[in-house]
């Protein structure tokens, strides 16, 4: 079974079709960057001309970086708020004239490790964690995700939401060593493990690709571990999402 799966991110989009089966990609991945925040018709047709790179006329999963009822949008701290409200499966269906279904960025990237990446098989409480231009989360417990919003935790001093303080996009913008933005990361971990207790806790989003700098930062009491898809795991859990759906 395949299904093309793509993964909205503040900064681009990426793209690849996926075997639902094994949740290898079957085509290089496809990105469109974004630099300013698109309007929903834009991103409609940012999305159209990944589906007509691929050729594509079957069911496409959609990641979405905000909280995701049914196909409706409701959230968008870091696209363009007109989003807020629109039915994305409409919006992106017309686009492509292919089945949409959507699903949050971060639930998806949870889908698609405990399928096959660094949570497969096992069955105990995981947190999920994808550090990019906003924090991304979900909660697995015995392989079934829950989409959450740990993100806009609120951070003391420094604002309604922990992302502004510590999402990777941050560890760019403001120029922090690894140590200092690890130091921010291990407090964060912290205030969640308390929460949660999860056994295993793994990080998503691109910089995961670069844990090895960071992750001796954090010292958390569950197993830490990056992401095995790295930052594919969205476009593999949004195409495992709509696999699913049919
Ligand atoms: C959004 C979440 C999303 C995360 C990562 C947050 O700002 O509210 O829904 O999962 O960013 O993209």
């Amino acid at each position: 079974m395949k299904t093309l799966g793509i993964d909205i991110g503040g900064s681009a989009l990426k793209g690849a079709p996926v075997d639902t089966k094994t949740g290898q990609l079957l085509a290089e991945r496809h990105r469109i960057d974004t630099p300013r925040n698109l309007t929903p018709k834009e991103m409609a047709r940012a999305v159209a001309h990944m589906a007509e790179h691929f050729d594509w006329k079957g069911p496409i999963g959609i990641g979405f970086p905000g909280v995701i009822e049914e196909s409706t949008i409701w959230t968008s701290a870091n696209l363009d708020k007109k989003f807020i409200g629109c039915d994305g499966a409409k919006l992106f269906g017309k686009s492509t004239g292919c089945p949409i279904a959507l699903v949050n960025d971060a639930a998806a990237a949870g889908i698609a490790e405990m399928h096959f990446g660094a949570g497969r098989d096992f069955m105990g409480k995981t947190l999920l964690l994808t550090l990019g231009t906003g924090v991304g989360s979900c909660l697995a417990y015995q392989g079934v995700v829950t989409p959450l919003e740990l993100g806009h935790f609120p951070w003391g001093k420094h604002g309604d939401s922990a992302e502004k303080f510590l999402a990777a996009s941050v560890l760019e913008q403001k120029g922090l060593s690894w140590k200092e933005w690890g130091g921010r990361l291990h407090d964060y971990v912290a205030v969640l493990e308390k929460l949660f207790w999860p056994e295993l806790i793994i990080v998503g989003g691109g910089v995961s690709a670069d844990h090895k700098k960071f992750f001796k930062f954090i010292k958390p009491r569950a197993k830490l571990v990056p992401a095995e898809f790295f930052n594919n795991a969205g476009i593999v859990g949004a195409a495992l999402w709509a696999a699913e759906k049919k």
